[in-house]
């Protein structure tokens, strides 16, 4: 193979074969290619685009730079919920033990936040003795006794990943559907999960900006899922508002954990709703049922404590201890709240803005060096569409710590709230599918 000829070819729009993708990436892995060819090649990429059938190619070389499970040893299907991302989402924490209760098999390698998007692993993290960094030896042996596990990927899978988001990061080439596709599937596929169910979400507060853009990126990650013989389904929903009432970390878990304990009760309806709808996909995938009924088996495993009792088998088999978790809630911090100044109906809640904030309060990193503060966060007391009076409360920020920077930062996230003198209506997150 010459990298040059390769890159020639992909610069004047020509699809490149199967091998060329596949010797280009492992001579990237290698090292045998520099990051200057790897570069050019994602650069053309960006700018000529590549068919279905590159990108799957993309995707699978990339998998195979490293580590591959499998879980054929298991008695049970399994499956994996992917989401691109947003502010409040800690849907993985309801999902994950929810599609366990319903007899799939989870096994669900997950990331730490960065900028305005969280990640699963620190909201876990926060739970005293959890370990989000088990080895896959250790991974394996949770999901085959608890039935789901969730902790952070390793260096072993998809090492061509790490590289190549590097480079492209610095040279401007991270907005490409291929080069994001290949990125996110690769170490999905790696995972080994039998069906794959994607949330990819668009607004202020996702990675997508449009609508269009997250549905061309759910459509690629179906299409390239199923040409290489996974199943797979997608939800397109909405974040531009942030999901449920917490954004931060600790105050996403406890949130989490009321859903598991009393459901829709005291929650954020459109939030459990998406919640079941992810999980059922996941169920209907993996079991090979119609949607319909995983839904009912969603909703009666939700409702009877079955999914809470996965939740609390996952933690305390990776170490964690619930009991410490809430004696650590009951802990001094700093509290602000934030009333509203005028009548009407709250109609936007920006999703952006509030993550900023949170992120101001130390709830998030901007470099992956960063150390977060698990207690900091935003807690909304309203949601779209509730009716508000002068002084009636919006949101609490908290941080540990010292009060440093709460009036600041209350008065950004009061900049995240608009208001209506008309009842906008009902919304729902999910704007498209593909199952
Ligand atoms: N997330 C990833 O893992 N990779 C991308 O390229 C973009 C988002």
């Amino acid at each position: 193979m010459i990298a040059k000829l390769i890159l020639d070819k992909k610069r004047e729009g020509r699809a490149l074969g199967s091998a060329e993708i596949r010797e280009f990436i492992e001579g990237f892995t290698r090292g045998d290619i520099p990051d200057y060819q790897m570069s050019a090649l994602a650069m053309a990429v960006c700018c000529r685009g590549m068919t279905e059938r590159e990108t799957a190619d993309l995707t699978d070389a990339m998998m195979r730079s490293g580590a591959c499970l499998d879980w054929k040893d298991l008695a049970v299907p399994t499956a994996d919920k992917h989401s691109t991302g947003g502010v409040g989402d800690k849907l993985s924490l309801i999902i994950q033990p929810l599609a366990a209760a319903c007899g799939v098999a989870v096994p669900s390698l997950t990331g730490r936040g960065l900028g305005i998007t969280g990640g699963t692993a620190d909201k876990l993290e926060t739970i005293p003795g959890y370990n989000a960094g088990l080895s896959l030896e250790e991974f394996r042996k949770v999901v085959a006794e608890v039935g789901v596990s969730m902790t952070v990927q390793t260096a072993e899978i998809c090492p061509a990943d790490k590289k190549l988001y590097a480079l492209r990061d610095v040279t401007g080439t991270v907005a490409s559907i291929p080069l994001i596709c290949g990125s996110i599937l690769s170490k999905k596929w790696a995972e080994g999960a039998g069906a794959l169910v994607f949330d990819v979400k668009f607004g202020s507060g996702a990675f997508m900006k449009t609508k269009e853009e997250a549905v061309e990126l759910a459509t690629a990650m179906v299409k390239a899922s199923r040409a290489a013989g996974r199943k797979a389904a997608a939800l397109v929903t909405d974040m531009n508002a942030p999901l449920g009432y917490a954004v931060g970390n600790a105050n996403e878990v406890v949130e989490a954990l009321d859903v598991l304990r009393r459901g829709a009760e005291r929650a954020d309806e459109d939030f459990v709703a998406l919640s079941v709808e992810l999980a059922a996909l996941m169920v209907s995938l993996a079991l090979e049922k119609p949607l319909d009924e995983a839904r009912a088996i969603c909703r009666e495993r939700l409702a009877d404590g079955s999914a809470l009792a996965k939740f609390e088998a996952m933690v305390k088999a990776q170490g964690g201890d619930l009991a410490k978790f809430e004696n650590r809630l009951a802990k001094p911090t700093f509290k602000f709240r934030i009333q509203a100044m005028r009548s009407g109906y709250v109609c936007a809640i920006d999703a952006e803005k509030v993550a900023k904030v949170a992120l101001q309060l130390g709830a998030g990193r901007m470099t992956t060096a960063d150390r977060i503060d698990p207690r900091a966060g935003v807690t909304l007391d309203v949601k779209i569409g509730d009716k508000v009076s002068v002084g009636s409360p919006l949101a609490t920020l908290e941080k540990s710590g010292a009060p440093d920077g709460l009036e600041r930062a209350a008065a950004d996230l009061l900049a995240a709230f608009s208001f209506s003198q008309t009842d906008p209506g009902p919304r729902s997150l999910i704007a498209e599918r593909m199952d």
